[in-house]
């Protein structure tokens, strides 16, 4: 068994790190590379690192979207130590790290082929909570604008019927009321977060007769700026398809070159999305995790961070 330490990342990793992201997977590219230096300097996230004689040989990142949530992402180890523990290794560190840090809740994704990752969340009980497919897009530029219905960037004085939207049951689209924020990263969409995406001009909504019937949020997803990236949308059957061509029209008025995001997989929304000519930019399905960092029960691992 090789002796691993695991310690937060340090500006001379970057070069073993980026070398051995270049093989992670054996036929597709990481993107690792793209966000190194962004990730190294953002204080709400850590890079914890696992070295093998002072060589960094796995990585694995945490990112707190709020005060109490987590995002996961990256963990990546090099192919020359993988099956021996290091994942494993990093993982408890982390939740260490959150714990210590009174950071409640924990979520990633998990693509659909990654077996290994699949397996290792359920032996730890953590459970998936939904499916999002992510879809792309190109931007239109006309729209035939429908009478009654009244595209438009939603502001303060819409706040109390936004709200109502995302928390009744009556509409179509996220349920389970998350925001996929910048760079792909769930988080519970709290009022305080609602309001300030208004705020900053990032809702737009379809109104029929003044009464909001639909609304989409947009992210951002820095590895391609090109993207007009959305990160919530939820509606009326009626609306729906029709707030999609207007998102198309206003992507393209904005010069974005495509448009895209995330979306759960609501039969209805993946059926509009098909006719209104979005395709799967990936065939498989994303799969959310969400566990608890505080409970005991999914905790198993030894915290000494050697094997
Ligand atoms: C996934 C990955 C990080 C695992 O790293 P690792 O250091 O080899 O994993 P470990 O040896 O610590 O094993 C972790 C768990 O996976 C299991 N495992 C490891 N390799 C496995 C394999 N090839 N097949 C099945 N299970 C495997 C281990 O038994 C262990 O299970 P347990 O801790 O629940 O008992 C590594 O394979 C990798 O970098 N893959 C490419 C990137 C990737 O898929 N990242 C995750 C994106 S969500």
């Amino acid at each position: 068994m090789v002796e691993v330490q695991v310690r937060l990342a340090r500006t001379e990793d970057r070069e073993a790190v980026l070398a051995f992201c270049q093989n992670t997977w054996e036929n597709k590219s990481d993107y690792i590379h793209l966000v190194w230096d962004q990730w190294f300097s953002e204080p709400k996230g850590r890079i914890f690192v696992a070295v093998v004689n002072e060589v960094p040989v796995g990585i694995g990142r945490v990112f707190m979207v709020s005060d109490s949530e987590a995002w996961w992402e990256g963990l990546r180890v090099d192919r020359a130590y993988r099956g021996q523990g290091i994942a494993r290794i990093l993982n408890s560190q982390i939740e260490e790290f959150l714990r210590e840090n009174n950071i409640k809740t924990s979520r990633c994704i998990v693509r659909s082929e990654d077996q290994v990752m699949l397996g290792m969340m359920a032996r730890r009980n953590r459970k998936i909570i939904s499916y999002y497919i992510p879809h792309r897009n190109t931007p239109i530029s006309t729209v035939e604008s429908l009478s009654g219905l009244i595209f438009t960037q939603l502001n303060n004085s819409d706040f109390n019927s936004a709200w109502e939207l995302v928390n009744s049951s009556e509409f179509y689209g996220e349920n389970n009321c998350f925001y996929i924020g910048r760079e792909v990263k769930w988080q519970k969409l709290k009022i305080e977060l609602f309001k300030n995406l208004i705020e900053r001009g990032l809702v737009w909504g379809i109104k029929q007769s003044d009464r909001l019937v639909s609304l989409a949020i947009q992210s951002a997803l820095d590895r391609d700026k090109e993207v007009f990236w959305l990160g919530y949308i939820r509606g009326t059957k009626e609306s729906l398809p029709i707030l999609l061509l207007e998102l198309r029209h206003l992507a393209f008025q904005k010069k974005y070159s495509s448009i895209g995001g995330f979306f759960p997989t609501c039969e209805l929304l993946l059926n509009y999305l098909e006719k209104g000519e979005f395709w799967k930019s990936y065939t498989g399905v994303f799969s959310l995790f969400e566990w608890d960092n505080l409970s005991i029960a999914g905790n198993r691992e030894n915290l000494t961070g050697s094997s």
